[in-house]
């Protein structure tokens, strides 16, 4: 399917139609799927799990991630349908790192004993584990971790991953350019080798706001938020109109340079603040939200017609977090209205 994106080809008519028509049927399968939405605890005034996991289904959430185990979050996603994305606190990471049976343990008790009523789709061993001295543990505690859902018989059911963000590309600019620190690849490609070998997706929390906040100079803010009417990056054959994408095909070209070729990227946290930053409004925040849920049915530049699984960050405002920006990425206030109008389906 490629070939019909690339600029320079003119195709016949019966093959835009014939496009067309698998397109139309893949969204139909899959485009309402892609969409989730971060399920940060760091407040002390969030409703009970039972009514956040109504709160999902009401608004048509399929999907939610989770950065640890609750056993009250468990229990109220049970028979909801909802696939889940489960984290492996940082904090794990070292003692899983080196007892195999706190590993198993773990998965005893948070995944087996949920599963099936519970909907694990992913395990997501560490976040954003930027420490030097914390990285070694990480391969390891997915490998525990791996073995353990294994052990449970459920290595065919749940994938285990870890979730990285956009700090490990030493060149993200252009997009075919993208390629990994230097520093980053004695940490990330024995990741990527496992990954490949287990048909697992890299998580990458991608955040075109902190491009844009950081560089304000350079890139514009309809680039950031979708709403660029032409194409502000050539690359090659390819035409960026917004950063996500570029964010995204900096990545997979990073992965291609790194033995990852095959890798499907999931995006395990994405959004827009309301307040505290640059440009964040709630409007900009509608905006963007809004503007990602319909592009994520299509593909990137460089893997055009798939649909991008997305995890919005996040379901409610969270005042425990440091004061400032933190505390106003939510799609909802904690007494449950929603900040702005979005539509999930
Ligand atoms: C390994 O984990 C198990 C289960 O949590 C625990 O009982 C044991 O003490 C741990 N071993 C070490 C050496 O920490
Ligand atoms: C642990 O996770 C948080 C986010 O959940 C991240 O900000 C932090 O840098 C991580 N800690 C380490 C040691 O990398």
């Amino acid at each position: 399917m490629a070939t019909f994106y690339a600029p320079s080809s003119s195709p016949s008519m019966a093959a835009v139609m014939l496009l067309l028509g698998l397109l139309m049927a893949t969204l139909e399968i899959t485009g309402v799927q892609s969409i989730g939405v971060c399920y940060g605890m760091l407040g002390n005034n969030l409703p009970p799990p039972q009514e956040v996991v109504a709160l999902y289904s009401s608004n048509h959430i399929k999907r939610m991630r989770l950065y640890g185990p609750t056993q009250a979050s468990l229990e109220a996603l049970r028979g909801s349908n909802i696939k889940l994305m489960l984290g492996v606190p940082n904090e794990s990471l070292k003692p899983f790192a080196s007892n195999t049976s706190a590993a198993n343990e773990w998965v005893q008790k948070n995944v087996k004993a949920y599963f099936p009523s519970v909907s694990f789709k992913y395990i997501a061993v560490g976040n954003e584990v930027n420490d030097p001295t914390e990285r070694q543990y990480v391969l390891p505690a997915m490998q525990n971790i791996f073995n353990a859902i294994s052990s449970a018989g459920l290595r065919d059911h749940i994938k285990v991953s870890t979730a990285i963000d956009t700090s490990v590309l030493g060149t993200s600019y252009p997009p075919s350019k993208g390629a990994l620190k230097g520093d980053v690849r004695s940490f990330l490609d024995p990741i990527i080798g496992f990954l490949v070998n287990n048909h697992a997706p890299l998580l990458a929390n991608v955040y075109p706001y902190f491009s844009y906040a950081g560089n304000k100079r350079d890139i514009s803010l309809p680039y950031a938020l979708f709403t660029s009417p032409s194409v502000v990056v050539q690359d090659g054959q390819f035409g960026y109109r917004n950063l996500f994408d570029a964010l995204l095909d900096a990545l997979y070209s990073a992965l291609e340079k790194a033995g990852g070729a095959s890798l499907k990227i999931v995006v395990s946290e994405t959004g827009w603040p309301t307040a505290a930053g640059s440009a964040t409004t709630v409007d900009n925040a509608r905006i963007y939200n809004s503007n990602l849920i319909q592009h994520v049915k299509g593909g990137t530049q460089k893997r055009p017609g798939k649909p991008i699984e997305t995890y919005i960050f996040a379901m409610f405002d969270e005042n425990k977090k440091p004061p400032g920006l933190e505390t106003h990425w939510g799609l909802f206030s904690p007494n449950k209205q929603p900040k702005y109008a979005i539509k999930f389906a």
